[in-house]
């Protein structure tokens, strides 16, 4: 089994969403001794906001920064990842009406046409494995 396991409250120590995410592997963990675990702090090690270097590489855009080429080897790194894992557990903070922008930050790597999502006639189509289930 593969776990893959977000945080991304800004609230350290005093985070909820980070001893309930913390809570729910223990008890993964247990019951599944030999599970792998990757593990991303959001907040400590960032993941830096969508901006047009991205949208052009995506579109084919030549890369010679090597920051953005970095970034964009961790970006698929975690679409790997996310397909590779048999169950993913994120710790998510609501601010201000919606996500962490550290999540929403990981979200905008790893939403890409042809990998994780595909367009339909309705409206977008998921393309990870069926079995994933929200936990
Ligand atoms: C900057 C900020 C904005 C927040 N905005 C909301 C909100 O819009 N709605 C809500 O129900 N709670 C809001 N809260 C309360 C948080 O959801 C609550 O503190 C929660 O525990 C955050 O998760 P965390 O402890 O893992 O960081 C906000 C808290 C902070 C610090």
């Amino acid at each position: 089994m593969k776990i893959l396991h977000l945080d991304s409250s800004i609230l350290g120590d005093n985070s909820a969403s980070r001893a309930l995410s913390a809570e729910t592997v223990t008890h993964l963990k247990n019951s599944h001794p030999e599970a792998e675990i990757i593990y991303h702090d959001l907040a400590a090690q960032p993941v830096p906001e969508l901006g047009s270097g991205h949208v052009g590489a995506r579109f084919g855009a030549e890369v010679t920064d090597e920051a953005l080429q970095a970034d964009l080897a961790r970006g698929n790194a975690f679409i790997d990842e996310l397909i590779a894992a048999d169950v993913v557990v994120i710790g998510v903070p609501m601010y201000n009406f919606t996500v962490s922008a550290q999540l929403k930050n990981w979200i905008d790597r790893i939403v890409v046409a042809g990998k994780t999502f595909r367009y339909g006639d309705n409206g977008p189509i998921g393309l990870l494995p069926e079995a994933r289930r929200p936990f």
